[in-house]
């Protein structure tokens, strides 16, 4: 059975299910830095707090794209703070304050978006589904050069 953009509807669903989880680990991912953003003490705050705002509103865009591939998949994104918390394998982050950790877990969240990704790229190209496969790849290859430089920043 085919859907309306013609792709196999079992393996979408396969797909949609690894968007929602994608999807859930973002807002997490989202949310964190905007605590890192307002919660910072440190040397590098203007730095650091600059930084923090562009890549949540960087994140708030790919959210976006996801949920909307979701629907445009037929599946129900999913909405709710609580589904989000449930599912997301990145966890929030409260009262993190020093530009070490924040840089650092930052990193470490990235590298579970990135891992992720790469898994959702698998199942959307046995799908045969080409738009999630080059959106998957556009967010990695950012990731994984955010993931440089914070480390450089991060460097000892
Ligand atoms: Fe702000």
């Amino acid at each position: 059975m085919k859907n309306s953009i013609g792709l196999d509807k079992k393996k979408v669903k396969v797909l949609t299910d690894k968007l929602n989880d994608l999807l859930a680990n973002y807002q997490l991912y989202y949310q964190n830095l905007r605590g890192f953003h307002w919660n910072l003490k440190s040397n590098d705050f203007f730095t650091l707090h600059i930084k923090f705002e562009e890549l949540y509103n960087a994140a708030q865009l790919s959210i976006d794209e996801i949920a909307e591939r979701i629907v445009t998949l037929e599946a129900v994104p999913l909405h709710t703070y609580t589904d989000y918390v449930k599912q997301s394998s990145i966890k929030e982050h409260k009262n993190v304050t020093t530009s070490n950790e924040t840089v650092s877990k930052t990193v470490s969240n990235l590298t579970t978006l990135i891992e992720k990704e790469r898994d959702t790229l698998k199942s959307a190209d046995e799908a045969g589904d080409e738009s999630t496969v080059d959106m998957m790849t556009e967010f990695i290859r950012f990731q994984e050069k955010t993931i440089w430089m914070l480390n450089s920043f991060n460097h000892k």
